[in-house]
């Protein structure tokens, strides 16, 4: 990066994300490295250290494992790399459904040690006092209502919500809650289209989907799913790039170039110095 962009360069906030409301679509993607997140910086509004990261790089099978430490140490990793994308790191699993104060313990951790903007949770109606106490103490929070990932043991499995009665009704209320609480952003994900637009237009708050509707203020998607990196994708994801291809190219062509001792050659290794030189 050139001195001259470090200068000018400031990086985007809660306030900024919500003033966004309605306006140029918000762009987001997951991060948990310092090179994916130097490489998503320029191209987007937020960075979200998701607690995603349980799965996609340790191999979880859910992210009820996912610990506050994991999260600090990946935060830390893409607060280095990133300038101008907003920040945002996931509470994970435990760290703050139970007492406000404890949730906040936590929370200022996240933010002490990594130096991100602000953290999301799962808001359920028994997070709506978290998010106030929190917001109130000057921590700013990212609410996600529709499909949470962390309730996966309760709802035995990632399936998409509110496509009728009674939940749809919930969850819009619950979208409304975390709005009121003082949430700066709603990720709505896994939930039906119209509800998704209806989320969008009921509160005044940006909503950012994730298999949710084009009429979101935004989008989110892991990124390693929308590179090709598994070989399995949810419906709602657009593979932009098929990267487990490359991949497994390049290093079947580094296999075959060892078995054969083409790699390394003349231009990959050292030769001794000349004497007296
Ligand atoms: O953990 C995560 O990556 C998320 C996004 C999918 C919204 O919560």
């Amino acid at each position: 990066m050139s001195a001259q962009r470090q200068e000018t360069v400031r990086r985007l906030a809660a306030p900024d994300i919500t003033a966004r409301k309605g306006g140029v679509p918000i762009v987001c993607l997951t991060a948990y490295t310092a090179p994916m997140a130097e490489l998503l910086d320029d191209h987007c509004d937020l960075l979200l250290v998701g607690d995603s990261v349980g799965m996609v790089v340790h191999g979880l099978p859910n992210t009820v494992g996912v610990t506050l430490e994991m999260m600090i140490l990946h935060g830390q990793a893409v607060m280095r790399t990133s300038k101008k994308a907003m920040v945002v790191v996931d509470m994970p699993f435990g760290s703050y459904e139970g007492a406000p104060e404890n949730a906040y313990q936590n929370a200022v951790r996240i933010m002490k040690e990594t130096g991100a903007s602000a953290v999301k949770v799962e808001s359920g109606s028994t997070v709506v006092e978290t998010i106030e106490y929190l917001v109130k103490r000057g921590v700013p929070v990212m609410g996600h209502v529709g499909l949470r990932p962390q309730a996966v043991l309760v709802d035995g499995g990632f399936k998409a919500k509110g496509r009728a009665g009674e939940e749809r009704a919930r969850i819009l209320e619950e979208a409304k809650a975390t709005a009121a609480a003082g949430a700066f952003a709603v990720v709505v994900e896994g939930v039906a289209e119209g509800l998704a637009r209806e989320i969008t237009e009921a509160i005044a708050v940006p909503t950012i989907g994730i298999g949710a509707s084009a009429g979101c203020d935004g989008q989110i998607l892991v990124t390693d799913d929308m590179l090709g990196l598994f070989d399995w994708t949810p419906k709602f994801v657009r593979r932009y790039a098929d990267l487990r291809g490359e991949i497994s190219k390049a290093i079947a062509g580094y296999a075959d170039d060892v078995r054969q001792r083409t790699f390394p050659g003349p231009a990959e290794i050292y030769f001794a110095k000349a004497a007296n030189t």
